[in-house]
């Protein structure tokens, strides 16, 4: 959300970088306004923009999203991955999944993307095909544990990338307000495992609320 990166970036640097963003298509432009009436925390358009440049260049077969909401990133992975590429997308919630497949349908790609209803880490728990692009994007808390287990899965040369992984600067930060504790050491354990990480080569990237992009090498 855009609270998040003008947390991380000054104020005015966020406002050029998002007027470099090209125009959405109608759909992208009713989904961002659907997300911002309802406060809906969908991608930050630049990341989404990180998200199609990396699907375009990868060009991943198999793609797998943690945490859905209205399927605007599935959307954008979609379309940009190509008509060959199939997306799993997982969300727990009943009414965001039925949300986001009126908008898979709006953008003519119920083939090629499934939103399925679950917890991520039951779902992903039950992936057995090699993911060629993971895009974590979901509970906080639970970012290592969908390290641990988007890993071994993930095809050689696969891609990772994960939202939200400065948490509003706070992960930088030395005084963490005690609601956040939990959620910024879980996200501070998974950045130190994916660069650190002797099959990964790991970059994070102050876009948006901060995006960790890692390439598994080994
Ligand atoms: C940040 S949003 C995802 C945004 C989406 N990736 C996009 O690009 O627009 C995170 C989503 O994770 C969902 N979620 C929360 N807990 C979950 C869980 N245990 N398993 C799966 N999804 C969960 C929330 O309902 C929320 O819609």
């Amino acid at each position: 959300m855009k609270d998040a990166a003008d947390a991380i970036l000054r104020a005015e640097q966020a406002a050029y970088l998002e007027a470099l963003e090209p125009p959405r298509d109608p759909l992208l432009a009713k989904m961002e306004a659907h997300a911002a009436e309802r406060r809906m925390p969908i991608s930050d358009p630049e990341v989404a923009s990180f998200l199609a440049v990396t699907a375009r260049a990868s060009q991943p077969r198999f793609v797998v999203e943690l945490g859905t909401n209205i399927g605007y990133g599935a959307i954008v992975l979609a379309r940009a991955a190509g008509a060959a590429a199939k997306v799993l997308t997982i969300e727990l919630s009943h009414e965001l999944c039925e949300i986001a497949r009126g908008y898979v349908a709006e953008a003519g790609l119920t083939a090629q993307v499934e939103v399925r209803q679950g917890s991520a880490i039951a779902e992903l728990e039950k992936v057995t095909q090699p993911i060629d692009l993971v895009y974590i994007d979901c509970v906080k808390e639970d970012y290592p544990r969908y390290l641990e287990l988007a890993l071994p899965r993930l095809a050689k040369g696969g891609v990772l990338v994960a939202d939200n992984v400065l948490w509003r600067g706070l992960v930088a930060h030395e005084n963490v307000p005690s609601s956040e504790r939990v959620r910024v050491e879980a996200i501070r354990t998974f950045n130190l495992a994916l660069v650190s990480h002797p099959d990964m080569r790991a970059v994070v990237l102050p876009l948006g609320d901060g995006v960790a992009y890692a390439v598994k090498t080994g």
